[in-house]
């Protein structure tokens, strides 16, 4: 049974039962648009929690671009299918007024620069929307674990860093980054693809598992300009960034260490962008 709710007062009457008999409570916040790599994450949810809620909210205050928020797809009744077959037990559905009372206000915190590089770069002001909704969001559903893709790598390493900072009680889970057959990651941004873009998609995923091998013998400056010429070789793809990162503080890394380290890049296309990171 998928019950759907809308606001903070149902969902709390919703979960009421569960939370005062010491249920375990599983989140998955998402926008919508769902595909399987959002319900690979809710069945990890449904296999470690009692009760899994998935929210639905296209977040006005972390899209830098009006034109993306607007063309950004909305596709509720199809995703309300997808999580009754994967045994959903709540979808919290709310008003941009019910997460936002008091107007678009964007939460003050320091995120210790994990939000200057990459996506920060060229979506100015997209974390701060997106920390302030994942606060928001965490507050209403209050959840034991909360579950986030390792696709949106940056994201994942702010949230965890938020809720660290916030002493907020909540477990944070990360997930593989679920492909397509040919390597590219699954993203609700993939059906703006066109035909021919759609194709030749997989050379991301191609260039960041060559880089394993290659940075043996080239210097990660190197590796990055090796990056760059691969994917932009068919005329089809441009290159927004790529950067090998430490992956705790996701600065640059200057030479190859022996700690955790990714590859993360962004990628356009005629009318799209899309982003991807591997593990080295
Ligand atoms: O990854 C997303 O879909 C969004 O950034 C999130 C975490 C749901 C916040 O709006």
């Amino acid at each position: 049974m998928l019950f759907t709710v809308y606001t903070r007062q149902q969902l709390l009457k919703c979960i009421q039962t569960a939370r005062s008999s010491g249920k375990k409570i599983g989140f998955v916040p998402t926008m919508g648009a769902l595909h399987q790599g959002h319900i690979a994450l809710i069945r990890q949810a449904k296999a470690s929690c009692d009760i899994v809620i998935c929210s639905i909210f296209v977040n006005p205050t972390q899209f830098n671009n009006p034109t993306d928020l607007e063309k950004y797809p909305r596709t509720v009744a199809a995703d309300r299918a997808l999580l009754y077959e994967a045994n959903c037990d709540v979808l919290f559905l709310p008003e941009v007024s019910e997460l936002y009372p008091d107007g678009l206000q964007l939460m003050p915190i320091n995120l210790n620069g994990l939000d200057t590089v990459m996506e920060g770069v060229f979506r100015p002001g997209h974390f701060a929307g997106m920390v302030t909704v994942v606060n928001h969001l965490f507050y209403a559903v209050m959840p034991d674990v909360a579950f986030f893709g390792e696709k949106d790598f940056q994201q994942l390493a702010i949230i965890k860093y938020m809720v660290n900072e916030l002493n907020l009680p909540i477990s944070i889970v990360a997930c593989a980054t679920i492909r397509e057959t040919d390597g590219l990651a699954m993203s609700s941004r993939n059906i703006h693809l066109t035909t021919e873009e759609r194709k030749q998609a997989s050379v991301i995923f191609k260039t960041m598992e060559a880089c394993s091998k290659l940075k043996s013998d080239k210097t990660p400056g190197q590796l990055k300009q090796w990056v760059k010429n691969e994917i932009e070789r068919s005329g089809i793809f441009g290159l927004e960034y790529v950067s090998f990162v430490d992956a705790a503080t996701l600065q640059p890394l200057q030479q190859w260490q022996l700690a955790p380290q990714r590859i993360c890049l962004a990628v356009t296309t005629s009318k799209t962008r899309l982003i991807d990171n591997m593990a080295l």
